[in-house]
């Protein structure tokens, strides 16, 4: 059975994963409608979609006309039903949690058609978890994108014991249009390559703070003026979400029980504070604007 190229995509959650991912695909050509249960994030979304393209006319990166088509290959249905019955592919990017993940790819199988690429963007929860309760497993897998989205040019590709080479071929095909650099795991491991490197790093840029070694400041201007990294841990974590961090790491001590897992004292402190990073204007850093 040879398949459609993919040209029409469907991003369900259109959070600042989901809108930037959606944005990605509409520059590189494709039909996308990002969906959302929540209509101020649907609103927030296509108002980012707005200002992104107006900044990229402004700063000479995009003609008026090319950013006027970009904008018109992407819309912003409420209704999962329009949004998903002529995909291509869907991409997941709801929050990181399994079993509102199997309901929606259990609905998403009733509505999309027989080609159609189940991906799911999670971070951490692998799709074979997710898998079974689609009809079609072998079409579905993890397309794992970074932040921010629209700049990050990794995906990793993490094919399932499910995962038939055909969908790994195509989920490939699709990345490199849509101008991403894939790399493929061919197993499913937790928190996949780059979150296992960089827990690492964060884990002991934590651990030197909460042991009193440097300030989080100094620690930054370390990684980034030694290692060369362009922003430094503490940075990044109010990039990636204080919040997020801590789930994750509450979610992972959960599975294994393991005290290592658990988040670090200042990463609890950050938290509860909500001093989430910047989608709270504070975090290691303050966001002014
Ligand atoms: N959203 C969209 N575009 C952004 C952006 C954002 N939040 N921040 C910066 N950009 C764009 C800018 O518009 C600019 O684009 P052009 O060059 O085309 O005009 C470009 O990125 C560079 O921006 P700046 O000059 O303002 O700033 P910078 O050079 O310091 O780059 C950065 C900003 C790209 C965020 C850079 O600091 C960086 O690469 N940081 C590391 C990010 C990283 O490690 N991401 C992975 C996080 S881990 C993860 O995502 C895992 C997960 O599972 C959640």
């Amino acid at each position: 059975m040879s398949f459609p190229e993919i040209k029409e995509v469907c991003v369900v959650g259109a959070g600042n994963m989901g809108h930037q991912i959606g944005l990605c695909c509409a520059l590189a050509g494709c039909t996308v409608r990002c969906t959302d249960v929540d209509d101020a994030t649907l609103a927030r979304a296509e108002k980012f979609a707005d200002s992104y393209l107006e900044a990229r006319v402004s700063k000479g990166k995009l003609d008026v006309d090319a950013a006027g088509s970009v904008r018109n290959r992407i819309s912003f249905p409420p209704e999962i039903e329009s949004a998903a019955s002529n995909a291509d592919i869907v991409i997941e990017a709801i929050i990181e949690n399994l079993e509102l993940k199997k309901r929606l790819f259990a609905q998403l199988d009733k509505i999309c058609p027989e080609h159609c690429i189940l991906s799911t963007n999670s971070s951490y929860i692998v799709s074979s978890k997710i898998a079974p309760a689609t009809g079609k497993p072998e079409r579905v897998c993890n397309l794992h994108f970074f932040n921010p989205a629209l700049v990050m040019r990794l995906v990793e590709v993490v094919q399932g014991p499910h995962t038939s080479e055909e969908t790994v071929q195509r989920v490939f095909s699709f990345a490199k249009k849509i101008n991403k650099t894939p790399i493929l795991l061919k197993k499913e491991i937790y928190g996949f390559v780059v979150n296992r490197i960089l827990k690492a790093i964060l884990d002991e840029a934590l651990h030197l703070h909460d042991i009193g070694v440097a300030d989080y400041h100094d620690i930054d201007t370390a990684v980034v003026d030694a290692l060369g990294h362009p922003m430094g841990p503490f940075r990044l974590l109010d990039l990636v979400g204080v919040d997020l961090q801590y789930q994750v790491c509450m979610e992972r001590y959960r599975d294994t029980g393991d005290l290592r897992d658990m988040p670090s004292p200042l990463l609890v402190e950050k938290f509860v504070r909500k001093e989430w990073g910047r989608k709270s204007g504070v975090g290691f850093y303050r966001y002014d604007d």
